[in-house]
Order: C-alpha cells, then structure tokens, then sequence
C-alpha cells in the first residue's frame, strides 16, 4: 500500500548543524502519529520539511505517491496537505470569521466547477460556520483575533488548516503556551473535527507527554536529528533507552511513568 506520506533517508543541513541525519518515516490512512524529542532534536525541521516548506539537502519526501521535496506549502495545500505553526500565525488585524474565510476561500478556488465564482461567497459563508462550529468559535466571528485568549488563538490556528480540508494535517506543538485543561480541549477538539472533516491522518510534534501518550497510535522520538523509535506508545514506554533519552524520565523496574520532556 502507498503511504499517504513518506520520508525516506532526509537529511538537512544548516551550515554546520545536521538538523535532520537520514530520518525515514511513514504515515499511513488513519493514523494519529506524534513526533517527540528534546528542543533541537529536528522535529519542526521534519515537519518543515515533510510540508515543503524547507527543502531537504538530500533524501524523498512523498505524498501519496507523488515526489513532494520543497515543492512549497502552496502547492501542497492543493494536493490535500496542511499545517499550522509552533507559533500563532494568524493576522491579528483579520476577524476570527475572515482568518477561517481566507483559508476557505484558498480551498474553494481549487475548485474546477464552472460558475463556481457565482456561489463562492455562500459555499465560503458555510465553510466559515462549519469550521467555527466544530472549534467552538462561532460566537466568536467578529472579535479581532488578536483579542482572543491564547487557547483561542491556537484552536483559529488549528481551525484555519482545517478549513482548507486536507486529507493530512501536521500540526507543531498545537498546545504549547496553553493551560492544561485548554490542551485537552484543544486535543478533544481536533480529534472530533478530523473525524467530521475526513482528515485521513494526523502528525504533531507535542512536548506534553500526557498528550502524546493519550492520543497518538504511533510515537516517532527524534534525537540529534535521527529516528530513535518509531512504535506504538506501549512499545515506546517499554523501551528504557528511548525514555531516557527522549524523556528524560526515571525508570523503575523496566516500567515508566509518562513524564514531561
Ligand atoms: N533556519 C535554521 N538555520 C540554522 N539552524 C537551524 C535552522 N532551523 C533549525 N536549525 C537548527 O537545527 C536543529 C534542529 O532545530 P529544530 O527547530 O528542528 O528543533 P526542534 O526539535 O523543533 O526544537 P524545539 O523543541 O526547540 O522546537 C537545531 O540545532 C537548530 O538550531
Ligand atoms: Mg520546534
């Protein structure tokens, strides 16, 4: 079976740092996959690059079959690819209704209906609202987005790579900065929109390993730029060498307590 995406033997390089050191990975149809490792192991280097943002120096990136390295984010999108940032991108000035309408409208001009034009502002109107009312910002359409609280600020993050309905979303660190009873709503969010939406597969890179290990059915630990495990959380847990190296957390008796990195 054709992986929906697929790293094979990335390397990237910046001057003298080896910020990726021939990471392979795959991620099929209905997989949450988490990608975890201490600060400066690669993971938004990977994420860059699995969403061409960033070319590799060398080695594949495939996208449901198709050669996608560096091809840009742009033209990712269209092939059913989206993402959002560690950090908060959204256009502060934009109301919450015209941050969802611009990602809604790049999508809709995909579209190779003739006379799509004539019914675009009400197929954007309901893609505004659908998305809105799945992240529980439909009271909130008119307020600026930069008056949002930060929780908020990350679900219209979140909520914007949504309304472009990819079939793969990755997403960096979609709680950080958040409280931790906003992180699971975060998370509880998300999940129900994917599977409303028909997200095929989910990637994130999270430092909270609460989150990793209560959603994810594969953990991808990433240290000095190379794979260290790529299991499910049950095998990543067993394994006392990734836990202390991507973890950094004590062991007792081969057994170990989900800690934060
Ligand atoms: N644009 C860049 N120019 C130079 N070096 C870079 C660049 N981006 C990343 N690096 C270096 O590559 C390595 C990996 O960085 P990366 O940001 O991918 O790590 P990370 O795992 O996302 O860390 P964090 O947990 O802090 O977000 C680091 O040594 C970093 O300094
Ligand atoms: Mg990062």
């Amino acid at each position: 079976m054709t992986a929906l995406l697929e790293a094979t033997d990335v390397r990237k390089s910046y001057g003298d740092t080896l910020a990726l050191d021939g990471v392979s990975l795959r991620v099929d149809a209905g997989e949450f996959v988490s990608i975890i490792g201490p600060n400066g192991a690669g993971k938004t280097t990977l994420v860059n690059v699995l969403t061409g943002l960033t070319p590799p120096s060398s080695g594949r990136v495939r996208f449901k079959g198709t050669d996608v390295a560096g091809v840009g984010p742009a033209r990712l999108a269209r092939l059913g690819m989206a993402r959002s940032f560690q950090l908060v991108t959204i256009f502060p000035a934009l109301s919450v209704a015209d941050t969802l309408a611009v990602a809604a409208l790049s999508r809709l001009r995909r579209s190779t209906r003739p006379f799509a034009a004539l019914s675009r502002d009400a197929d954007v109107r309901a893609a505004v609202d659908e998305v809105a009312a799945l992240f529980g910002l439909h009271d909130k359409l008119e307020r600026a987005a930069r008056t949002l609280p930060q929780g908020d600020k990350k679900l219209l993050d979140v909520a914007s790579a949504f309304a472009l309905r990819p079939d793969v979303i990755l997403m960096d660190e979609p709680t950080s900065g958040v409280s931790t009873a906003d992180k699971t709503t975060i998370m509880q969010t998300l999940v129900h929109a994917a599977q409303r939406m028909g997200v095929r597969a989910i990637v994130q890179v999270e430092h909270d390993m609460d989150i990793v290990f209560g959603y994810s059915d594969r953990i991808v630990a990433l240290h000095q730029g190379r794979v260290l495990a790529d299991a499910t959380p049950d095998a990543i847990r067993a394994d006392a060498d990734v836990v202390r190296a991507v973890l950094g957390i004590a062991t007792t008796q081969g057994r170990t307590q989900p800690g934060r990195a």
